[in-house]
């Protein structure tokens, strides 16, 4: 094992649920030696459903007629209606022929590198992509190129190399609609237009943009006009609950089915999650207004983050990032807002380039009034 150096240690912390309110949580604080409630200003609770009464009690009904876990794999015992009733449903509203379950976004993510990949087909990558899709990429051996963030100028020349250098290999391309760290968006049409002139298949990642942005909350790639490959999509987010998914074509769900280890060698996503997130669907289907007051709250963050003299943040979803640069500056500034009730947590390398610490800031639907006026006073001017 190589040796960690001191700087880039992580110590896991537990957060105890103090009350029963949807937004505070309280935490042992290690530095006070004492409980504090804190405001919970980091979670990807995006829209405040992980303690909604109605997906307590879908969860508690499932668990009370079929158990805890599945008890088994998909193709062994743990296959129950409701996997297939979210896969439907979710495919319905995605508009997608197939959809598969999965226990998890980054088991999701490496099944579906895995099954659009062997060892000569050239990936493109944006570089701040999630660490599950590059452990995808390392696991199938494909050859493996990053462009720089969101920059499609860049990816178009590469794509013109890879095409010249490997004519019979068509290469696939794998983003984020949502950067979980930066809080931006490619611009997907122009990519999806892009791939399809090159002949490349995409990849897209939707965990953090799945019911908070497009249309209704579907995410960015639907009603996309150009071809997407494959998107993934995770229910431990805005859908508050837990489990994931792969959607595509049917012939690539099947193949998922009949050669993927990442979904046939696990235990099955467990009925109460898959009952939880299908009701947190139905919740996002029947508010559609939920998702245009996030962006809307988001957007008034950053003007008045702005104002105040911090660098303007990028992107326009619920993940507003605080750019410090310091390992230590963004560590004193997390512990400064601890002080005053507000939990934020330090992003620092190798989560992010060197140099760019950040406060990862989430903006969740159902925060107090006056949560933006108490961050600020917080802060203080940058
Ligand atoms: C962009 C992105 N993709 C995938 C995942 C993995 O999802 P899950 O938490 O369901 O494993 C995450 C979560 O950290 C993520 O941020």
């Amino acid at each position: 094992m190589h040796k960690i150096p001191p700087n880039r240690i992580r110590k896991i912390r537990t957060w105890v649920p103090g009350n029963h309110s949807t937004e505070l949580i309280s935490y042992n604080s290690s530095y006070q030696n004492k409980s504090l409630p804190l405001l919970d200003l980091a979670s990807n609770d995006y829209l405040g459903l992980s303690k909604h009464p109605n997906l307590i009690e879908a969860a508690y009904k499932t668990m009370h007629c079929e158990g805890v876990g599945a008890g088994g794999s998909r193709l062994i015992t743990g296959s129950r209606p409701i996997h297939r009733s979210l896969e439907e449903t979710l495919g319905d509203w995605l508009q997608r022929d197939h959809v598969l379950l999965f226990p998890s976004g980054f088991q999701a993510n490496l099944a579906g590198v895995i099954a659009l990949t062997n060892r000569h087909t050239p990936v493109l990558v944006d570089r701040l992509i999630h660490h599950s899709l590059l452990m995808g990429v390392k696991a199938s051996g494909a050859k493996l190129q990053r462009y720089s963030h969101n920059n499609l100028d860049e990816l178009k020349k590469y794509l013109k190399i890879c095409r010249k250098k490997h004519p019979q290999h068509p290469p696939l391309v794998i983003t984020e609609s949502l950067f979980s760290m930066e809080g931006t968006s490619p611009n997907l049409k122009c990519l999806a237009e892009i791939c399809a002139e090159y002949g490349a298949r995409l990849f897209i990642d939707e965990a953090h943009a799945l019911g908070v942005l497009g249309k209704e909350g579907r995410g960015l790639c639907y009603q996309l006009n150009s071809p997407i490959t494959m998107i993934s999509g995770t229910f431990g987010k805005a859908f508050g609950s837990g489990g994931a998914f792969l959607a595509s074509n049917k012939e690539i769900g099947e193949h998922l089915i009949q050669t993927s280890g990442a979904f046939r060698y696990t235990t099955a996503l467990a009925p109460p999650l898959c009952a939880a997130a299908l009701e947190a669907l139905n919740l996002i289907k029947t508010h559609p207004s939920w998702h245009l007051e996030l962006q809307e709250t988001a957007a008034t963050w950053r003007q008045k983050l702005t104002r105040q003299g911090w660098q303007s943040p990028h992107g326009t979803g619920p993940i507003i990032p605080l750019l410090i640069g310091s390992d230590q500056a963004a560590l004193d500034t997390q512990k400064k807002l601890e002080q005053q009730g507000l939990l934020t947590i330090a992003i620092r390398p190798p989560t992010v380039p060197e140099g760019s610490s950040r406060l990862r800031l989430v903006v969740r639907r159902n925060l107090p009034e006056n949560t933006l006026k108490k961050l600020l006073t917080a802060l203080g001017d940058q």
